[in-house]
C-alpha cells in the first residue's frame, strides 16, 4: 500500500514534530487540531525550525519551501478525506482518542490506516472503536520528533502484517529505526523509562535529594544526556501522570504515580509547555528550579 497523504490529529509537541518530520521526508501532511491557536503555533514552530535548518546548511531554501508547500492546516476533519494514513497525537486519554477514530471513520476512505502515537494506551482498545481494527496500529515517536531516531511500532491483536509493513516503510522514510512491540501498556520504552521518571519524583518528594541533585546524579553518574526531571518537564507532567495511571491500572502498585507528580499536575505545573514544572521556563529557556520545590525541600533540610 502506497502512502503519500498523512493526516496528523493534534498539533501539540508531538503532532507538530511528526508533521515537520513527515513534510521534510516528502509526505503531504494535513495537520489538524481542535484549537486554531495550536495550529498557528505549530506552523510558526515548524517554519522557525526549518529556517534554522537552512541557516545551518542542513537543508536548502528550495527544499524548505517545497516541504512547507506540502503542509496544510485544518481545524475540521475535512482534510482526512484523502488520507492514506492518520497519525493521532492528541491527549493521552482512551475515550478522547476513540472519539477521534470514530469521527474519522465517517470521513476517511475504507483503506486509510489509523495510527496512534499513544505512549501507553491499548491499540486493540483503540481499534475496537472503529470498523477497521485490522488497520489500527501504534506509531510511537519520541520528542523532539525530527531529532529522535526511534519509532516504536505496536501491533494490536487484529493488526495485519500489511498494515505493519506500510507504517514501517513510512517511519523508515522519516529516518527512524524501528522497534516492534506487542500491545501491552507502556510497550517497550515507556515500560522501563516512565517508572524511572516517576521514581525521580519520589526521590525529590521524599526529600532525599533536590531537583538539581536528582538530575545531576543521573547525568553525571549514569551518563544520561538529560536529567529525569528535565525530561519529565519536556514530556509534560500531565502526559507522564496519565501514562503512569495506565501502567498502574494494568501492573499494580509498583507503577503508582508519585504523590509529588500528582500534586504538580493538580497545581497546573505541566512542564515546559505551561512555563513551569520541576523547573521554570521563559521563552522555552530553563531559568532555574521551580521555587515551590526549593521551598518545601528547604523545610525538610
Ligand atoms: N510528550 C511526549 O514526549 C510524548 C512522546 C511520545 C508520545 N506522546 C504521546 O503523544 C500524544 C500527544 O502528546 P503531546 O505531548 O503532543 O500533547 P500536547 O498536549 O502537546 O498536544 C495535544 C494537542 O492535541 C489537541 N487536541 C486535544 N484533543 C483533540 C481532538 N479531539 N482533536 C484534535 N486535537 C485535539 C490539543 O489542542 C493539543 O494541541 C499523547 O498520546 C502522548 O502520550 C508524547
Amino acid at each position: 500500500m502506497v502512502i503519500q497523504n498523512i493526516f496528523v490529529v493534534g498539533a501539540g509537541l508531538m503532532g507538530s514534530g511528526i508533521a515537520q518530520n513527515a513534510i521534510t521526508s516528502g509526505y503531504t501532511v494535513t495537520l489538524n487540531d481542535q484549537r486554531q491557536e495550536a495550529l498557528d503555533r505549530a506552523k510558526a514552530g515548524i517554519e522557525k525550525a526549518l529556517a534554522r535548518d537552512v541557516e545551518k546548511g542542513r537543508m536548502t531554501a528550495e527544499d524548505r519551501d517545497a516541504a512547507l508547500a506540502r503542509l496544510s492546516l485544518d481545524a475540521t476533519l475535512e482534510g482526512a478525506r484523502k488520507a492514506d494514513l492518520v497519525i493521532e497525537a492528541i491527549i493521552e486519554e482512551l475515550a478522547a482518542k476513540q472519539a477521534v477514530f470514530t469521527a474519522l471513520e465517517e470521513v476517511c476512505p475504507p483503506d486509510t490506516i489509523f495510527a496512534s502515537n499513544t505512549s501507553s494506551i491499548s491499540l486493540t482498545a483503540l481499534g475496537s472503536a472503529t470498523k477497521r481494527p485490522s488497520q489500527v496500529v501504534g506509531m510511537h515517536f519520541f520528542s523532539p520528533v525530527p531529532r529522535m531516531k526511534l519509532c516504536e511500532v505496536i501491533f494490536g491483536l487484529l493488526t495485519t502484517q500489511e498494515v505493519l509493513a506500510a507504517v514501517k516503510e513510512v517511519a523508515t522514510k522519516m529516518g527512524k529505526t524501528i522497534i516492534q512491540a506487542d500491545d501491552k501498556p507502556g510497550f517497550i520504552v515507556n515500560r522501563a523509562l516512565l517508572p524511572m521518571l516517576n521514581e525521580a519524583c519520589v526521590v525529590v518528594g521524599s526529600y532525599i535529594g533536590s531537583v538539581e541533585e536528582m538530575d545531576n546524579g543521573m547525568k553525571l553518574g549514569c551518563n544520561h544526556p538529560m536529567g529525569p526531571l528535565e525530561l519529565a518537564d519536556m514530556i509534560g507532567l500531565d502526559i507522564l501522570l496519565n501514562v503512569m495511571l495506565v501502567l498502574a491500572e494494568e501492573y499494580g502498585e509498583k507503577y503508582r504515580p508519585s504523590l509529588t507528580l500528582r500534586k504538580m499536575v493538580t497545581a497546573g505545573f505541566l512542564g515546559r509547555k505551561s512555563g513551569a514544572g520541576f523547573y521554570i521556563y521563559e521563552n522555552g529557556k530553563k531559568m532555574g528550579v521551580n521555587p515551590v520545590l526549593t521551598h518545601f525541600q528547604s523545610l525538610a533540610r
